[in-house]
């Protein structure tokens, strides 16, 4: 199939492009590069060994987005593309509903036009809010409490009533835990510019000593550890949880909402300690305050995707750690032979 990745250059899109050309797909990214490079590009093809497609564009732009799906006979579209900085959001609501919800729409509008209805949208666990109960499942109440958030549910609402409205859409909302680790080449991972705002990026620069410490915020939760819990899951299990869904949607229309994650929650210290294992150090922490708007503990109840995907993630917590440290370790390495060589 030929599959259009919008975000195709961001941190999931590029690991799903990996994904889906060694199961036999044709990749298209599509990235206005606002919140990544086009050096995902060659660093793809050197994994995947061949040509890539890539085109610099906005999906706000209808027009163009026809062109490219027109000229490139899409199949299928999995949306990656969207901004996700939550403080940001909460600064910027009005960024956040243009870019997310505007962008979908002028997305399904360009694929309506040309009878493209198979979709793949990136959600988020956010979408729950405050959790009633955990493990969150699918038919947990939908209450997000901040723009971001707000804006992957109105995106599920908007294709909830597409596909009421048309029988022949094929949509699955995926929604994603907390996607962490890299490929196992190190070509391609998490590299948020400026400080990382994410556990794992930012325990991958304490231990390279681009950072100092790692700030822990909060040591009184009532969690295993006294430390905030996330169900982090590796990004090669979330790529190819989105190939399964792939596979899924050809036999079955409609729309589905799928949580992605492990079901097993690890806390901060748990985190810090398989970091470190995979470093081979200590790395210094220090506890903080808790953070406004955190929540103590979250993790997916992760039984449908098993059921209707036929998809469970495999990778453990050591491998995350420890593939996000090689990506960091590849980055590095290269960061300084590109200053030695001016
Ligand atoms: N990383 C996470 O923790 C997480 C969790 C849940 C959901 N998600 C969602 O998954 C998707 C991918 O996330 P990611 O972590 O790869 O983020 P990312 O920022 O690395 O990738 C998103 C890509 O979209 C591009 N983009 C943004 N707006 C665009 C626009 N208007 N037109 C074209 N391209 C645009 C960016 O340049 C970037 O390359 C996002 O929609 C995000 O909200 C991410």
């Amino acid at each position: 199939m030929n599959i259009l990745l919008t975000g195709g250059t961001g941190y999931i899109g590029s690991h799903n492009a990996v994904v889906l050309a060694q199961a036999g797909h044709e990749a298209i990214l599509f990235d206005n590069l606002c919140n990544s490079s086009k050096d995902v590009v060659q660093r793809l093809e050197k994994i995947i060994g061949k040509p890539i497609t890539f085109i610099e564009g906005d999906v706000r732009n209808t027009e163009l987005l026809v062109e490219v799906m027109r000229n490139h006979q899409v199949d299928a579209v999995i949306h990656f593309a969207g901004l996700k900085a939550v403080g940001e959001s909460v600064a910027n609501p009005l960024l956040y509903f243009a870019n997310n919800v505007q962008g979908t729409i002028s997305l399904l509008l360009a694929m309506q036009q040309l009878e493209i209805k198979t979709f793949i949208f990136s959600s988020s666990a956010t979408v729950y809010g405050e959790p009633v109960y955990l493990p969150y499942d699918e038919a947990h109440p939908t209450n997000p409490i901040n723009a971001y958030g707000d804006t992957k549910l109105q995106v599920e609402i908007i294709l909830r009533d597409l596909a009421k409205s048309d029988p022949q859409w094929k949509i699955a909302c995926l929604r994603y835990f907390n996607p962490v680790g890299a490929h196992e080449s190190g070509f391609i991972g998490d590299d948020p510019s400026g400080i990382p705002g994410n556990l794992m990026p930012y325990l991958a620069r304490v231990a390279s000593g681009s950072l100092q410490y790692l700030s822990v915020f909060g040591k009184d939760y009532e969690t295993r550890d006294g430390t905030g819990e996330r169900d982090y899951i590796h990004v090669m299990d979330l790529a190819e949880g989105h190939m399964a869904a792939l596979d899924f949607l050809a036999n079955n229309s409609g729309l589905h909402v799928v949580n992605l994650g492990t079901g097993k929650p690890a806390s901060v210290l748990e985190c810090v300690k398989a970091f470190e294992g995979a470093v081979g150090k200590n790395l210094p922490i220090q506890f903080a305050p808790r953070r406004d708007g955190d929540l103590p503990i979250y993790f997916a109840k992760a039984d449908l995707a098993k059921e209707k995907l036929g998809w469970i993630a495999a990778r453990t917590l050591d491998e995350m750690c420890a593939s996000a440290w090689h990506f960091q370790q590849v980055q590095s390495s290269q960061s300084k032979s590109s200053t030695e060589s001016t």
